[in-house]
């Protein structure tokens, strides 16, 4: 089975999948978690760049084929093969990421961005997609808890930035069923037992 997270930055998703992960294990399955953009040595060096400060001359094209390289790498590096293998895979961010922040949030054609997909991952598309919405303004909160000079190149975008990329979040759940929305206000417990609910249902269709 194939699961990923999606949401803006600070929604939980790196909480959640390290519980999903835990409660996999402790079932004595196979799991394999792996990040967007990264995840292989080719794209992880890839994801320095995506990520490097020093890279504030990036335009959003070079940004949205950088990040869709790094997951044509994921795909057929790791993904395919471990899920021949058995494994639950959980993938922090995928390509509904680019979707959202280089497609809706940045403002790339989305039909241009959805062929690119195409190439990238074809057919190896999530079964599942969990994606943990939280509005905007909880998102800053949790933001300003963090220290700023922590912040990544990407997460010192405004607002404005955050808020046409949760909505197109959104947009792709009114069209994708494989979209299940979570309200990231929950407790860090009830999303969890939301999460496994939904993939116990999935697994006994
Ligand atoms: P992401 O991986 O989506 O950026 P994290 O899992 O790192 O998000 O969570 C961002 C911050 O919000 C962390 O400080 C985390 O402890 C906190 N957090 C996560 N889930 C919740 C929740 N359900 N309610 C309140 N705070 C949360
Ligand atoms: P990361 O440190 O993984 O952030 P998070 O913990 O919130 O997932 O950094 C990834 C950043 O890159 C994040 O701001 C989202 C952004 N991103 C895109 O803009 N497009 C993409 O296709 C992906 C995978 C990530």
């Amino acid at each position: 089975m194939f699961i990923s997270f999606e949401g803006i930055d600070f929604c939980g998703k790196s909480t959640q999948i390290k519980l999903l992960e835990e409660h996999f294990i402790a079932e004595g399955k196979k799991v394999l978690v792996i990040r967007e953009p990264g995840g292989t040595e080719i794209s992880e060096k890839i994801r320095d760049v995506l990520l490097d400060k020093k890279n504030s001359k990036m335009f959003m094209e070079t940004e949205f084929l950088l990040f869709s390289a790094s997951r044509a790498q994921l795909v057929r590096e790791k993904i395919r093969p471990s899920l021949e293998e058995g494994f639950y895979v959980i993938s922090d961010r995928f390509h509904d990421s680019s979707t959202a922040y280089q497609g809706y949030g940045r403002g790339i054609p989305v039909d241009v961005i959805l062929n690119i997909h195409k190439l990238a991952v074809g057919s190896t598309v999530p079964d599942i997609t969990f994606f943990i919405d939280i509005p905007v303004e909880v998102a800053h909160e949790r933001k300003l808890a963090k220290q700023s000079e922590h912040l990544d190149r990407i997460e010192k975008s405004d607002m404005e930035f955050y808020t046409r990329v949760r909505n197109g979040y959104l947009k792709i759940a009114e069209e994708e069923s494989r979209f299940r929305i979570i309200n990231g206000k929950d407790s860090i417990e009830e999303i969890h037992k939301k999460i496994l609910e939904e993939i116990n249902k999935f697994e006994q269709r």
